[in-house]
């Protein structure tokens, strides 16, 4: 067991609403990359609530290694060791065969052209019908959701100019840019969203 673990209170708070969905959408068995793991609480809560599926957790190289002891003390098999991918310049073509996707807390995180490039990513190496799940909070047609998301999209601004709340009517465009079709916007807690796309043909 390791101790002095990395650990996330959000993904403590939001992993059991996060499931819930995750599980009425992907139903069928199989991979499951995950873009940003960051401590792997949430590859190591799905995985082993989700048996029918394998977690392939990912995140940039400079955190790649992050969710090791978390990944470890678990015990799961049915998570392969975290690779590192930068969605930018990473080779996706190194990755297993994947059924469908996840997400958290990255596209206010990434600067916009690297949203882009995770969408192109995801959807050049997942099949048709294949489902990718984004989940973090999101403004509509310019307005937040709430007072704390838009004093967050402000922080997130003055920490780098990079970063903030993406917008529904941009992370739409590039979802059908990227042969990506909005399914579902479930409400999540804390003024989040949990949005499911399914690659067309
Ligand atoms: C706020 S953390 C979210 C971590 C975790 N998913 C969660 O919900 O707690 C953002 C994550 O995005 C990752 N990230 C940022 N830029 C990235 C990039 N270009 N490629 C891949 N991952 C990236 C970071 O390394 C970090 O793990």
């Amino acid at each position: 067991m390791h101790k002095d673990k990395p650990f996330s209170q959000s993904c403590e708070n939001n992993k059991a609403p996060i499931l819930e969905k995750l599980a009425g959408v992907f139903k069928q068995p199989g991979t499951i990359l995950e873009i940003g793991t960051g401590t792997g609480q949430h590859a190591v809560h799905f995985a082993s609530h989700l048996p029918h599926l394998t977690w392939q957790p990912s995140d940039h190289p400079r955190n790649a290694q992050l969710s090791n002891s978390w990944l470890q003390d678990s015990g799961l098999t049915n998570i392969y060791p975290p690779i590192a991918l930068n969605v930018l310049d990473g080779d996706w073509s190194s990755l297993p065969a994947i059924t469908g996707a996840f997400s958290a807390n990255t596209a206010h995180i990434m600067a916009w052209h690297e949203v882009q490039a995770m969408f192109r990513g995801i959807s050049g190496v997942m099949p048709v019908d294949g489902i990718f799940c984004l989940y973090g909070p999101f403004s509509y047609s310019g307005q937040h959701t709430s007072e704390g998301n838009e004093r967050f999209d402000r922080s997130l601004n003055a920490e780098a100019s990079h970063m903030g709340i993406r917008d529904m009517e941009d992370i739409k465009a590039l979802g059908e840019h990227s042969g990506l079709a909005l399914e579902e916007d479930f409400d999540m807690p804390a003024n989040n969203r949990l949005l499911v796309w399914r690659k067309v043909g």
